[in-house]
Formats: C-alpha cells, structure tokens, sequence
C-alpha cells in the first residue's frame, strides 16, 4: 500500500498512535492533527506532527491539501464517560464541533474517505450479549451520544456528499506496543486495566471494584478488552477495504470474549506473579454488566482475526509500563 497520505486526527494519543506505527508499517504516511490535550508529543514518531485544535477548520483543510491526503482517520475526542455527564457541554464542543469542523475540512480539501473511532458506549446497555452491528444503538450519556451523533452525521455527509467511510465501534482497548514502542498514558486515567496494574505495582491504592453483585457469573462487571495493537492493524484493513472500493461499513471491533474484573485478577497473578489488591465498592450509575462484542463481522468483511488479544498478552505487554520504574520513567 504504497503512497497514501492519512490525517490521523488525535495521532498523539493512546490509540491513535499505534494506529500511526501500523500505517506506517503498512507503507502509508500517517500525518498527526492533534492538540496536545490528552496526548504526547513524544508518541508521535511516524509521521509528522501538526499541533492543531481540528475545530479550526480552514487550517485542517489546509493541512490536508498541503500533504494531499485521501483519508483522514478520525481519534481526536474527549474521551471520559464520566466527565461527559458531570461537563456534557465540553463533550458536545469538543466531539460534535469537531466533527462539523471535520466534515468541512472533508469537503473543502477534496478528502473522500473518513475512518472513524466510534464506541460500544453507542449500544448503552442492551438487553442481549453479545452485541452485533444491529443491536439498537440507544448510548446512556452524553459521550456516547456524541459518538452515536458522529456516526449519524458520517452517514448524512455519505449520502448527500458520496463521503466513505468506515465506523469503527471499539470495545475495551487495552495493552501497549508489543515492541514496546507506545503506551497508554491518560491522565486522569480510569481504565480498568492500567488502574488494575497501577495498584498491583503499589503505585496506587487498592483496586475499587463498583459493583460485586451483578447478575454476572462472580457479580462483577464483564467487558470485551482488545489489544490497542489488534485496534491498530484493523485500521490498517479497514483502510484498504475503502481504497479497495469496498462499501461503507460499521463494525464492532472486540474480541467475542467477555472479562469479569476479578478474571483481570487472576491474569494479573498470573502474569506478574503478584496479587491485585482490590475493595468492593457501590455500583456506578450507568456501568451495564456486561458488554461483549460479536465479532463476528469485522471477521467476514475484513478478515480481521485479533492476534494479541488474549488477557496474558494484553498484560504483558502493558505490565513494563506500570511498574514503578516503568510508571516513574513513562511520567517524568
Ligand atoms: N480507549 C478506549 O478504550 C476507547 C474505546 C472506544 C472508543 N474510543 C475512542 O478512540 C479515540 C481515541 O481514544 P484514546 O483512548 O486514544 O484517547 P486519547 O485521549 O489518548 O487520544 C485522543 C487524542 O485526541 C487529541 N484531541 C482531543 N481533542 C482534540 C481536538 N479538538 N483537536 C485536536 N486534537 C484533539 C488529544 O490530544 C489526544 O492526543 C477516541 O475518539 C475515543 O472516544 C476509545
């Protein structure tokens, strides 16, 4: 896949730069836009880095017609279920106005294929597991409207516009670079499995785990966790489906597997040797029990079978990072 050019909106951020390390790898030149305010500058080491805030959009289209981009993949976001419902206003600016700002720069600069980080926040909390592609997307705060809300918009600009695009609805993503290249660096951060090593490692207090009495076979909540480097190569497939002429697609990207947190804490003993400390807390409001992918169709359409996934790999890759040296390195 020699040649393109992709914008890759929020390329300083956990995801969006392994995603930049697969394009890479793939003969692509992913070109950052990112602002800095979740992400690193030190993460961005494939491409060029654009500081920008991708709501200015005269100068996101400039920046795509400057490299001559075809594709831009769309991370940059707020990210944190939380802070959505406590500052749902900084959601809608920042996810929604970057997207109106996105969508333009689109069409200005003659950009035809968008790639989208979307949520299994979109599904809410459905009645049946696993979730497919049509379980009914019903999100249950103001993050995950925003992505729902992003995906409708896509759709619009496809229609009136001939935009493709590809709506990729991640589950948990979790681990770090097999080579060891990247990591995950949020901050705050509420991630289940970086909270879950920073506690093993001591640099935090004991795990708080909310909820011990779901209807889930040991009362905790099960998710889908898929590694970030899994999340990368399905970008990488899901931009050749679209430069291959491919139709529009909405994939759920998870691995069919469903993780109790105290699962996470028999991996953790068994990769690190070491114990999880962890207290029961109360529920959360808005944690559904259990959100399990059905993978099924990214399988069939792109042939993405996820290589790194199992908890054991996950684990390992992530544990260098959390470590106290690892922790003290990663953060100086
Ligand atoms: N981490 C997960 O498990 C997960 C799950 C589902 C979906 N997602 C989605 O994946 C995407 C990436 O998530 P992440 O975990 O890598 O988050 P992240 O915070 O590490 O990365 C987001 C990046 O976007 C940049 N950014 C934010 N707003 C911007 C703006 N207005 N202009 C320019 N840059 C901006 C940030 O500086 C950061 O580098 C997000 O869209 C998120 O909603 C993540």
């Amino acid at each position: 896949m020699d040649g393109p050019v992709v914008i890759v909106t929020g390329g300083a951020g956990y995801i969006g730069s392994h995603a930049c390390k697969a394009l890479a790898a793939a003969g692509v030149l992913p070109v950052t836009v990112d602002n800095l305010s979740t992400g690193h500058a030190d993460a961005v080491k494939w491409g060029p880095l654009e500081r920008l805030d991708l709501r200015q959009s005269d100068a996101l289209a400039a920046v795509m017609r400057r490299y001559r981009a075809g594709t831009v993949m769309h991370f940059a976001a707020s990210a944190y279920v939380g802070e959505s419902v406590i500052d749902p206003a900084l959601y809608y600016d920042n996810n929604l106005g970057g997207m109106i700002a996105l969508l333009r720069a689109c069409r200005v600069a003659g950009v035809g294929r968008v790639v989208f980080s979307s949520s299994c926040a979109t599904y809410g909390s459905p009645d049946a597991m696993p979730i497919t592609e049509d379980t009914p997307q019903r999100p249950i705060n103001p993050y995950g409207r925003t992505k729902l809300m992003g995906e409708q918009m896509i759709r619009d600009h496809a229609a009136a516009y001939g935009l493709r695009y590809a709506m990729l609805r991640y589950f948990n993503a979790a681990g770090a670079d097999p080579a060891g290249d990247l990591s995950e660096r949020h901050d705050p951060e509420t991630h289940l499995i970086p909270l879950a090593l920073l506690a093993t490692s001591g640099q935090r207090g004991a795990l708080q785990v909310f909820g011990t009495d779901y209807d889930t076979p040991d009362g905790t909540c099960v998710r889908d966790y898929i590694h970030v480097a899994d999340l990368a190569r399905a970008h990488v497939l899901a931009l050749r489906h679209l430069l291959g002429g491919g139709d529009n697609l909405a994939l759920n990207l998870g691995t069919g597997a469903g993780l109790s947190i105290l699962d996470i804490a028999a991996a953790i003993r068994r990769v690190t040797g070491q114990d999880m400390p962890w207290t029961a807390a109360p529920r959360r409001a808005g944690d559904p029990p259990a959100l399990v992918a059905d993978a099924s169709r990214a399988r069939q359409v792109l042939g993405f079978v996820p290589e790194h996934s199992a908890i054991d790999t996950i684990l390992a890759h992530a544990w260098p990072h959390f470590t106290k040296r690892g922790h003290d390195e990663l953060c100086a």
